[in-house]
């Protein structure tokens, strides 16, 4: 059975994938770290369901043998995979002299290192398991085009997921998986909740029209997109 994985479908974009993935009647597996929102999520995506099947899986995308076990869960129910939504991610917008180790790591796992460990155990899996068409969707940020004031942890885990995708890229450029990554600037989802940016937030986007731009590149076949920024429109 083809599946598509999304990390971090249980909020803001990663549900709106899930959403318009499941209205497609598409199978997916959905992962975030906490079981609640998770079950949440399921609940209200049974509106969409037709015939697919929706799967939670909790796991921490930072955590090696977590990401072990799950390629193992894969493996035991010879699922295949289709696309990996790489959605994931965390926010840090502060001055410089606040970045502590402790939140260089908090920032890091979730952006690049948890990244870095799902993509390189899902891209093994699909070499193993080949079935047409297989596509690694990434979704990264302005931040990882661009330095900007106070977002510099961030700007520098998004950076480096810019950096490990492009040479995973070249490294599987004979085999049959396309690597997408995207760049969206600010949407209104939880992500900005505790944070304290000063920053005009009627003016960012709705997570449902980016995640629409998203399904289209992902899903259309006749064409490959490799890269795409998804700005808000100027006023
Ligand atoms: N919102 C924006 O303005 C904006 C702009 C550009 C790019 N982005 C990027 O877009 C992506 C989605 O962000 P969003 O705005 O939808 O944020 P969000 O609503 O806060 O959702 C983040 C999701 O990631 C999951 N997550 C975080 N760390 C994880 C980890 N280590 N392991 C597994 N799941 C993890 C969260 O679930 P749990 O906390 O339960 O694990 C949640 O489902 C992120 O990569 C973000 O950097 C956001």
């Amino acid at each position: 059975m083809k599946y598509n994985i999304i990390t971090g479908g249980s909020s803001g974009l990663g549900f709106e994938i899930a959403k318009l993935i499941v209205e497609k009647d598409e199978n997916i597996i959905l992962i975030g770290r906490n079981i609640k929102k998770l079950e949440k999520c399921k609940s209200e995506l049974k509106e969409y369901q037709k015939e697919s099947k929706i799967i939670t899986y909790p796991l921490d995308i930072s955590d090696e043998k977590g990401v072990y076990y799950f390629i193992d869960f894969l493996d035991k129910n010879q699922y295949n995979v289709q696309r990996l939504f790489n959605v994931a991610g965390k926010g840090f917008y502060n001055n410089f002299n606040n970045i502590t180790k402790e939140k260089m790591i908090d920032i890091f796992n979730s952006n690049l290192f948890g990244l870095i460990l799902i993509t390189k155990s899902i891209c093994d899996y699909m070499l193993r398991h080949k079935i047409k068409n297989q596509r690694i969707i990434s979704i990264l940020s302005t931040a990882a085009l661009k330095g900007k004031k106070n977002e510099s942890l961030y700007n520098s885990a998004k950076f480096g997921a810019k950096g490990f995708l492009e040479a995973l890229r070249d490294e599987i450029k004979e085999e049959n998986i396309e690597l997408i990554n995207i760049y969206p600037g600010g949407m209104k989802t939880p992500f900005w909740k505790d944070s304290n940016a000063n920053y005009n937030f009627d003016t960012f986007m709705d997570p449902l029209d980016v995640a629409n731009e998203i399904i289209n590149v992902s899903f259309n076949q006749k064409i490959f997109i490799s890269d795409i920024t998804i700005n808000r429109p100027k006023r």
